[in-house]
Parts: C-alpha cells; structure tokens; sequence
C-alpha cells in the first residue's frame, strides 16, 4: 500500500512528458492499494480498517504505512495530489536538482486551500500583503476573518513593481505575499517572477502564494517562476465541469505543507473522495479544454473591441491590453475570461444578462460551456463599493467565461443580446 503519511513526491518518469501525458497518466498509480482497476477506484469511505490492534496502533503512532480516516488520507485524494505534483511542479528548480519534490493537498474548496494555508503560515500580529484585487471571498477572508485572529493584510496593485517594492519596504516582515494573477474580474496580470525577487530581496522567509485558478498549470506554472505555493479553485478549469466545489494547493517547502497538513487534520477542508476523483478525471482533458477556451476567448475578446455598446474590453490576449506583455512572458496562452464594460451600464448589463441565449447567467467559471455574470452585485458584491470602483470593477462590467462551445455561435449570442441591448 502507498505510504499515506509519505512525503509527496513527483513521479520521476512523468516529468519528461509532455503537459498533455501528464495530465493523463500521472499519479495514477499514486495512493491506490490496489493496481487492478483501469480508472483510479473512488474510496468512498470514512474510515479504515486494521488488521489488528497492534497495526492500528502503529499505523496512529507513524510506524507504518496506512490509511486511518478520510480527514487524514483517503487514497482516492493522495491521486489528486500526486497529478498536482506532476502538473505545477514541472521546470521548478529546488536546491539540490535531484530533489523533485514537491508537494500538493486537496480540500474541499478553493477557500479552504487559500485560508488554510494562509492560517498555516501566518499567526498573531503577523501580516499578510495582497493583491487589491482579488476573488471577493479571499477579500472578505482578510478583513473578516484573519484579521479577528491578530493577522493583519496590507493591500498592493501586484501589477506595479514600484508599488509592490514599496510595500515590501514598509512591511519586510510579512509572512506572506499572496496575489492572483490574472485577477478576477479585471484579468490584470503581475510578473510572478519579478515579484518572487523582490520578495525574497527583502525577506528570504516571506512566501509568495499564487491564486493560478484563472490560468491553470497548463498556461502558467507559478512555482517555476519563483513562487513558493500555488493554490487553486479546483472548482474551475480543472474540474471542468461544474461538478465539484474543491481546492488544492502545491509548495516546494515541506514545512509549509506539513504546516497546512496540520491545519486540515485539525480544522477540516479535506475533500470528499468522489470530488478528488471528478477533478482527477476533469483534469485528464485539461488541454484541450484549454486550448479551445483560449481560442474562443480571442476571438471574442475582438469581436467586443470592435463592438460599438463595449466601452473597454479586459483580456491580456489582446495587444491593446496594458497587461499583454507581462501575460505574454508568463502565460503560453490567455485563458478563457473576459471582462468588459457595457455602454449604459448596469442597466444595459441586466438586459444583456437576461437576454443573452447559450451562456447562463450563473457565477463561477472554467466550465465547459459559457457562464455570464455581474461582478459587483454577485462575485464581488462582499467587497466595498469604493474599493470595487477603485480596482476597476465598476457597476457597468460584466464577466464572461468563455466555454468551449462553437465559437461562431458564441459571437451570434452576444451580437443577438446586445443588439438587444
Ligand atoms: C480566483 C479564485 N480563487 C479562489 C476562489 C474560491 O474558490 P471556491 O469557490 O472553490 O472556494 C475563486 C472562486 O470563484 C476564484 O475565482
């Protein structure tokens, strides 16, 4: 049986694939004590059993391998986590080049990843820097939540150097440097790799965590940049399919993933096996979901530039877009969300909203086909109206994940809803 309590590893011979082999074939071996089933088996189970009392004791006690409680380990979950390794940790450079380690854990949600690793990190009186534009919820957990427990969070636009030198200036001590890049909504993009320098120029200990749900490993793989942990909504892009909430986060530092460990043993978040397994099994496709949402948010992207009722489109694939070149450096493709802002505001986005056929008016994104929503009345609804206003998300502009449908019929819909507009 796999070791449930070994270190994470990343499996030697699937770093030589390609992104595609990997996506398919890694870890799929990993955390199954059985080799029989083609398909990773789903341990749909709570628990599990000893053989004997003396086993289960040295099983509690770290002296041999095993699974004791869903919780703590489930094999389906250590599948996950070991196509994660196989995913982000590629072209990362360790210290010792023999050492290819390094490590993911699943939880049951995007925030469970991003708050559980920031509680793992940081403590009282310690401070967090952030991006000033981040998913609501990750807002909200920083002025609500972290700051309760003593845990400050100072606020930098990560997209301008200067800016973010400033900050780390001013605050050389913090723990923590976490930014998403490209942001939700706006699809601003920061250089992981510049900041990653200036961060460890000022302070070797703070960790630079980085959101890479609106890329994904196969456009952009933060720890090869310099990053110390990648987290995920695994809810979105990876998935696939809008089946699953879920979360997952990959570091280079076992302390901090023993770290983070803990705080799942002790507070929860860990994922229900069936959801390790949809993600598992959405992330096997990824690829070419990828691709074909990149080329349908291009095409997209241009149609409303040149959309007399779009008064800005944000989508770093465009040339005009201020974040092109950083995007360009970073990412081997644009992703498939595209923000713009409708002329006549709310009042013409609602009518667009409920108009509008093939994409569905609903929150989250990443899903095969095409989802439509408002950010200040929904996503980013928790995030006070100066500061949306301030980053950009004004009450005019509305976000669309571009899903992978034909693209020509993408474009009637939006051509038919907004000359409905
Ligand atoms: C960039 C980003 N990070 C984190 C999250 C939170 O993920 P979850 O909803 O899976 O908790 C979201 C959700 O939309 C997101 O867009």
């Amino acid at each position: 049986m796999e070791d449930s309590n070994s270190p994470d590893f990343l499996d030697k011979f699937f770093l030589n694939c390609s992104f595609a082999t990997r996506a398919l074939h890694a870890g799929e071996h990993v955390g199954q004590p059985q080799h029989t089933s083609h398909s990773g088996a789903i341990y749909q189970s709570s628990t599990f059993v000893f053989q004997s009392a003396a086993e289960g004791a040295e099983i509690f006690a770290g002296e041999r391998a095993g699974y004791v409680y869903t919780r703590l380990g489930n094999p389906t979950v250590r599948l996950l986590e070991a196509k994660m390794n196989a995913l982000e940790g590629k072209e990362v450079k360790l210290a010792n080049p023999k050492d290819v380690r390094v490590s993911s854990l699943a939880f049951s949600s995007g925030m469970s990843a991003i708050s559980s690793s920031l509680l793992a990190l940081c403590g009282q009186g310690d401070t967090v820097i952030m991006g000033d534009v981040v998913y609501g919820a990750t807002e909200h957990l920083a002025q609500n939540v972290l700051n309760r427990f003593g845990i400050t969070t100072v606020e930098v636009d990560t997209s301008d150097l200067n800016a973010v030198e400033a900050v780390l200036k001013k605050h050389p001590d913090a723990r923590a440097f976490l930014f998403e890049t490209p942001t939700n909504p706006m699809l601003a993009c920061s250089d992981i790799e510049a900041i990653a320098k200036l961060v460890k120029a000022t302070n070797p200990r703070m960790m630079v965590l980085v959101d890479n749900t609106f890329a994904t490993p196969y456009l952009q793989r933060p720890l090869a940049l310099g990053a110390d942990v990648v987290l995920h909504s695994t809810t979105k892009y990876l998935c696939g399919h809008g089946t699953v909430v879920g979360g997952v986060m990959t570091t280079t530092h076992d302390e901090v993933k023993d770290k983070t460990y803990g705080v799942i043993k002790d507070v929860g978040g860990s994922p229900s096996p069936f959801d390790a397994w949809l993600v598992n099994s959405g992330i096997k496709t990824l690829p070419i979901r990828m691709d074909k949402h990149c080329a349908n948010a291009m095409e997209i992207a241009e149609f409303l530039e040149a959309h007399p009722k779009v008064e800005r489109v944000y989508y770093p694939g465009l040339e005009t877009d201020p974040h092109h070149a950083v995007a360009s450096k970073q990412m081997s493709a644009f992703g498939g969300m595209v923000s713009f802002d409708i002329v006549g505001g709310i009042e013409a986005g609602r009518k667009l909203m409920d108009e509008i056929e093939i994409f569905t008016l609903a929150v989250s994104l990443g899903c095969v086909d095409s989802l439509i929503q408002h950010p200040a009345s929904m996503t980013h609804a928790c995030v006070p109206r100066d500061k949306r206003e301030k980053a950009g998300v004004t009450d005019g502009l509305i976000r669309i994940s571009v899903g992978i449908e034909d693209s020509a019929d993408l474009i009637q819909a939006l051509y038919d809803g907004l000359a409905k507009v």
